[in-house]
């Protein structure tokens, strides 16, 4: 995957939880030293599998839940990584509901934009269905399965825009968002 969602999961860690705690978890990754670490990134991607390890540690390290651990990156990632790093799609979206539906263009154009090209990145892809007012239902479609991270995603959009979601799982495919409404 794109080496951001990587660099973003070593900087949330160094800030919320210490420099102490990302050496252990980089350890326990097999991820200590320079060279091992150079060697899972390949231009400006970095290994989908040591990223998983990655996420695997950090749980026990931190003693976290997977979710827990989903929803810390998804709020860092929207709320605080992407707004700099990526502040062109930030000044074109009005809301949640027009985050949650611009996102396959988002992935295609930044896919493309990369320095190495398109080679490693295999972006997310969402099918949005409109169910009712402030309700969607998505079909998230990737190769990594990373649904956890999907919804912890939503959930950081939500803070975001300051917008009460809740976000309803159907199947590792597919879930429902209600925004600023309770009801689940
Ligand atoms: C400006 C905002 C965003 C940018 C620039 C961005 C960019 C990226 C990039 C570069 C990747 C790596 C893709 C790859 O290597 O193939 C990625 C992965 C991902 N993005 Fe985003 N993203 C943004 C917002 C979001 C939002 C709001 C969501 C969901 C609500 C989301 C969901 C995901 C998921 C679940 C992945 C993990 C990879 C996968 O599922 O295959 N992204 N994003």
């Amino acid at each position: 995957m794109r080496a951001p969602i990587f660099l973003c999961l070593i900087e949330l860690i160094t800030k919320k939880f210490g420099r102490e705690k990302l050496d252990k978890i980089l350890s326990a990754s097999g991820l200590s030293d320079n060279r091992t670490y150079m060697q899972y990134f390949n231009g400006f991607d970095f290994s989908d599998v040591k990223f998983g390890e990655m996420v695997k540690n950090l749980c026990i390290v931190l003693d976290i839940t997977k979710e827990q651990a989903a929803d810390a990156f998804g709020e860092y990632w929207i709320c605080e990584y992407a707004p700099r790093e990526y502040p062109k799609y930030y000044a074109q979206i009005k809301s949640a509901e027009d985050f949650l539906t611009k996102l396959d263009s988002i992935h295609s154009e930044v896919t493309a934009d990369s320095p190495s090209g398109t080679e490693a990145a295999h972006p997310p892809r969402f099918d949005v269905e409109h169910i009712d007012k402030n309700i969607l239902r998505i079909h998230y479609k990737s190769r990594r399965r990373m649904i956890d991270f999907y919804i912890g995603l939503v959930k950081g959009i939500g803070v975001y825009f300051k917008t009460p979601v809740e976000i309803r799982k159907i199947s590792e495919e597919e879930i429902e968002v209600r925004m600023g409404s309770t009801g689940y």
